[in-house]
């Protein structure tokens, strides 16, 4: 390998607020699913992970997004900002900036070491009935009274998201004062606990992108001028917290290009970018794509690729340079040196954020270092190996219903969750786990493997699963039949 080959993953970059990176490698965030059922402050599962990243050389360590508000959970076992700030609050915090930096007992040199950054965030209408820290029947709070899945025809994703999520409650201007003063809060525990900064998620159909989004934000008010909530929370973030503080958000693509690409789209996106930079609020840009209604940050890596790049070119294009810019991070399906190195080289972005291959190879930095561009990244996973991932996709074949898609994201992230405990251990990734299994072991608790199939736990997940197809394939049947919607029995198929 020649120094020229690794001239632009391995120089270092000077972020606006002065604080430098030491490589353009950033560990994207990942929901590690470890803390307490219901929440709470980072554990021993999070201090592994982290000291495992920690020693790998990554230029800066995202953590899986922080909730701000307990009452909306993702996945049920979030990180949580404490309510109140205190040194036995702020302890598990500090242990965990200190574990990215590399722990206390110095293993990795001031030079070596990543900035650590935490990603705040409300899941907004996006947090799921059952594992939200709210009672099923409390309403999530978001900016219009629009449910997830809401715009979804057929009776199965209308069913399925039914059942993930309720309709939200518009959200009154107390609350969103609250949302603000939360977010602020998550920004001064970071600081306090020794992160170098935070990264406001706006992504991923999470509040804040809600907010951005024409599809869920139907207001009238102030709030009805898309990036009004951003830029007040930026703003009251950046007056909490040292000027060195850094400040990032995690933007969605979808939320700005329309696919059709119509030059007025385009427009309105590079409008949205160029006001979001010129309030010389934030240190960096990560770009991303897609939500719980279209999760294209999971899937379908090739047009993913091309989407984001193509929209984070454009967005290059439009920024006016000079020290008070932000760094464009690109996430998504980086797995090689050599594309790694193109996006970078193009002027795609200044940093290049790995989500899944810092799963395979935790210390993905220094193989990539040492070994440029002869790098083999590991393996994707098959999920499919199990008796049961293949009659969940012969499922969706048999009834002839879109199985939304959100299903195959969520095996996935399930997957990737339950390796993030081999990572905790430093120990290498265990493919023998199957998709289906893994959604057993991440939602249920239940350890099972692909080779385990023969146990009766298994042959009783069959049995199951076998009555909720033959349900499914009833329902199905009597559906394509037109009984329940053209009788409007159900009434879910009606545009809004
Ligand atoms: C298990 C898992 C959990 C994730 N959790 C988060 C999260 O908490 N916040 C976030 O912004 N993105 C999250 N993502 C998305 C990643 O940050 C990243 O955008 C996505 O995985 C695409 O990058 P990759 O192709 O390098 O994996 C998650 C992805 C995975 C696989």
């Amino acid at each position: 390998m020649t120094e020229t080959q690794v001239d632009h993953v391995f120089t270092p970059i000077r972020l606006p607020c002065g604080k430098e990176a030491h490589n353009r490698l950033l560990k994207a965030s990942m929901y590690e699913h470890a803390a307490n059922f219901q929440g709470g402050p980072p554990n021993a599962a999070h201090m592994g992970m982290y000291k495992n990243w920690g020693q790998g050389q990554w230029g800066l360590i995202l953590t899986g997004n922080v909730q701000v508000d307990r009452s909306h959970l993702t996945i049920g076992r979030d990180m949580v900002i404490p309510d109140l700030l205190n040194e036995s609050t702020l302890r598990p915090f500090r242990d965990l900036a200190e574990a990215i930096h590399g722990g206390p007992d110095g293993a990795v040199d001031p030079p070596n070491r990543a900035l650590a950054v935490m990603q705040v965030s409300h899941s907004g209408r996006q947090s799921a009935n059952w594992v939200s820290g709210r009672f099923p029947w409390n309403p999530p709070l978001a900016p219009s009274s629009v449910r997830v899945g809401a715009r979804e025809s057929g009776f199965f994703p209308q069913l399925f998201y039914r059942l993930l999520f309720s309709t939200p409650k518009e959200m009154s201007t107390s609350e969103i004062d609250h949302v603000v003063d939360r977010f602020v809060l998550g920004a001064k525990v970071a600081h306090q606990a020794g992160f170098e900064g935070v990264e406001l998620h706006a992504g991923h159909g999470y509040l804040l992108s809600q907010f951005i989004s024409e599809k869920s934000n139907r207001r009238t008010d102030e709030y009805g001028e898309k990036l009004h909530l951003l830029r007040r929370i930026a703003t009251e973030t950046r007056r909490n917290t040292p000027k060195d503080f850094i400040l990032g958000v995690k933007l969605n693509s979808a939320d700005f290009v329309d696919r059709k690409a119509s030059s007025s789209s385009d427009e309105k996106v590079l409008q949205h970018v160029r006001d979001i930079v010129s309030w010389e609020l934030f240190d960096f840009l990560e770009i991303t794509g897609g939500d719980y209604e279209n999760p294209e940050f999971m899937t379908s890596v090739s047009k993913r690729q091309a989407f984001f790049s193509q929209f984070s070119r454009k967005v290059h294009e439009c920024l006016p340079g000079g020290p008070n810019t932000p760094l464009i991070a690109l996430t998504g399906g980086f797995r090689t040196y050599a594309t790694i190195n193109t996006a970078l080289s193009s002027g795609h972005a200044e940093l290049i954020g790995v989500g899944r291959l810092s799963i395979h190879d935790p210390h993905a930095p220094l193989r990539l270092k040492s070994e440029g561009r002869d790098y083999v990244p590991p393996p994707a996973p098959d999920y499919t190996i199990s008796i049961w991932d293949q009659l969940f996709d012969f499922l969706g074949w048999f009834t002839g219903v879109k199985v939304p898609v959100l299903m195959g994201a969520g095996r996935e992230m399930c997957w990737y969750t339950v390796q993030l405990e081999k990572v905790a251990g430093f120990a290498p990734i265990d493919y023998g786990v199957s998709g289906f299994g893994a959604i057993l072991r991440s939602i249920g608790g239940v350890k099972i493997r692909s080779t385990s199939c023969h146990t009766i736990l298994s042959w009783s997940s069959c049995a199951l699963f076998a009555v909720i197809l033959s349900w499914v394939g009833l329902i199905g049947v009597w559906d394509a039949m037109g009984r329940f919607t053209s009788s409007g029995y159900l009434g879910w198929d009606q545009p809004l």
